[in-house]
């Protein structure tokens, strides 16, 4: 991290603003080691491969450090030559392609195929995520002038306050111990009038359909490289099957998924890109110690609660989308009236 990024940064446990108080190793201005020293508690958090630590590097996430160190590149559109990342990310957005001069929280950044897409707009991107994969987030996105990133965790970020303008969470509420209160944890850090998305799965029907719910219980207790391991094993025996599976219409993509085979067909990707992309999501949905999808009233509800303007909640990528303007003054005035 460079030091000029400290203006971001708050003490988790305080919010006392912090100095560098260690530079062990530095390279130009990019400290790869070092310590923050909050100056009000005097907490401590070690600066570890340029990226400043404020969970331990080992966490329940791990199976997703796991997973975005293995396919560091998979989702990502310069590996794919497809749109799919990109896409996703101004259609649920809906933000600008230019944002320059403007800051953008990343919460839960996985491998950071968003953060490449947040980066291009010009904006000053703050990327975090619980998980070690902040280290493939670095190494694909770090060198960028306007990239910074952090691991910690969603509940007690270290950011300062009301100092962005936008925030997004694609994919990761879901897989918080509880999913309505992480929501509820993001508000504070948008300025008012900022923009918030999120998107999370959904709570239908089909729920009870996906096989994943049943084998999870045992699942999610392996350890990830083990569980890994044998992932990908079940995929390549199942490959040949679910290849014919999938030419039944309408219904074959939905029966490899329900046999626990990551069925990507319907987006352009072919060959060894499909079967990447099924090693990595059927161990996606094996390996997360949460995984707590949502009903779509509950997510308007989390909302409707946070007292955001301009709301959009639907059925949309990742299972539901939901948008937001926070308006903050304007709620604590009403609930003064
Ligand atoms: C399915 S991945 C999504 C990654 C990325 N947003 C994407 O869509 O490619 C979910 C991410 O949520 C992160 N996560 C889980 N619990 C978290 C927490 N308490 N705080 C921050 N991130 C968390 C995981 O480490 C993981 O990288």
């Amino acid at each position: 991290m460079k030091s000029e990024y400290l203006v971001y940064l708050v003490c988790p446990k305080c919010e006392g603003g912090f100095e560098i108080s260690k530079i062990y190793d530095i390279n130009n201005d990019e400290i790869r080691s070092g310590l923050l020293l909050c100056s009000r508690c005097g907490a401590s958090y070690e600066i570890i491969r340029s990226i400043p630590r404020f969970v331990p590097i080992e966490n329940y996430a791990s199976g997703f450090g796991l997973e975005w160190t293995k396919h560091k590149k998979t989702q990502y559109d310069t590996y794919t030559g497809l749109k799919l990342s990109e896409q996703r990310f101004f259609e649920e957005t809906k933000w600008d392609r230019n944002l320059q001069g403007e800051s953008i929280l990343e919460v839960g950044s996985g491998a950071g195929r968003f953060t490449e897409q947040a980066a291009k707009t010009g904006a000053f991107i703050v990327s975090m995520d619980y998980s070690y994969s902040v280290d493939t987030n670095y190494e694909m996105n770090g060198h960028n002038g306007n990239v910074f990133i952090v691991q910690a965790d969603i509940y007690s970020m270290p950011f300062k306050k009301a100092l962005f303008d936008k925030l997004f969470c694609m994919g990761v509420l879901q897989h918080t111990p509880d999913p309505c209160k992480a929501f509820m944890s993001l508000l504070p850090y948008v300025k008012d009038g900022g923009s918030l998305v999120i998107d999370v799965y959904k709570k239908t029907i089909s729920v009870y359909l996906a096989g994943k719910y049943y084998v999870r219980p045992l699942t999610r207790n392996i350890d990830p490289e083990k569980l890994y391991k044998l992932t990908k094993r079940y995929v390549d025996f199942m490959w040949p099957i679910c290849s014919q599976i999938r030419r039944i219409p309408k219904v074959g993509r939905m029966i490899n998924w329900a046999l626990l085979v990551a069925d990507y067909s319907n987006r352009g990707l072919k060959g060894q890109l499909l079967k990447e992309w099924a090693y990595l999501d059927t161990f996606d949905m094996l390996s997360p110690h949460y995984d707590y999808p949502q009903s779509i009233r509950a997510v308007k509800k989390w909302f409707q609660k946070a007292g955001l303007a301009d709301v959009e909640v639907k059925y949309g990528y990742n299972g539901i989308e939901g948008r937001g303007r926070v308006v903050r003054r304007k709620a604590s005035l009403s609930s003064q009236e």
